[in-house]
């Protein structure tokens, strides 16, 4: 199974997809758990240049283009090798966070997008992606005053505005509405118990559903 975690920044998605790793290597299952960009010695390196605040200008195309390059990398070290052993792989964000920040809150054209995504992952598209959603507001919030107030270049309000980050919050819900079957949306906005516990539901009675 390849599950994905989406949602905005400050959604807590972080702490979830460990929290939901952990439950699954309780009920017996063999969980890699990974990020993006990361995951992988290109992929950490390639987030620095993405994520650090000082890192050198380019284009929202150009921002594509590297975390795309960092998935394939991710695919092929990390993801495809673990599915053929049978494991799961959780991994936090993916190619949805692409088409939610560089198009519909940066403006690259979606299809251009998915085009690129296609190529970079060789067609691997998650069976489940969780939506941790949360208000722009609240979730900026929390990142600026969480305990790890380590802002990125994506956070920072003079380069992202307000007006972006709801961009991208209404592309998740967007490309949650046009493909039901594959995501969930879960409100993030409770305490982070709760928000575990609705996330872990929703991954169970999709198991539910679709054993025989
Ligand atoms: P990170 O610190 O991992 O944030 P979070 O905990 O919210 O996932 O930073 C990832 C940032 O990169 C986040 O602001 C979203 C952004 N991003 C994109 O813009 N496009 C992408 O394709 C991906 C994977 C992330």
């Amino acid at each position: 199974m390849f599950v994905t975690l989406e949602g905005p920044d400050g959604a807590g998605k972080s702490s979830q997809a460990a929290a939901l790793a952990e439950r699954l290597r309780a009920a017996g299952v063999e969980v890699v758990l990974t990020r993006e960009p990361g995951g992988t010695a290109l992929g950490e390196r390639v987030r620095e240049l993405l994520l650090r605040t000082d890192a050198p200008e380019r284009t929202t195309l150009a921002d594509a283009l590297l975390f795309n390059a960092a998935r394939q990398q991710l695919v092929e070290e990390v993801i495809r090798p673990a599915l053929d052993a049978g494991k799961w792989v959780l991994c936090d964000r993916f190619a949805d966070s692409t088409l939610a920040y560089q198009g519909y809150g940066g403006g690259v054209p979606l299809d251009d997008l998915r085009a690129l995504a296609r190529v970079a992952t060789r067609g691997l598209v998650p069976d489940r992606t969780l939506l941790f959603d949360v208000p722009v507001e609240a979730g900026l919030a929390r990142r600026s005053g969480g305990p790890s107030a380590e802002l990125t270049r994506f956070e920072l309000a003079e380069r992202h505005d307000l007006a972006f980050h709801q961009r991208v919050r209404d592309g998740f819900l967007a490309l949650a509405a046009a493909e039901p079957a594959r995501w969930s949306v879960i409100d993030a906005s409770h305490d982070a118990g709760a928000v575990t516990e609705e996330a872990w539901r929703g991954l169970e009675e999709w198991l539910v559903a679709r054993s025989p």
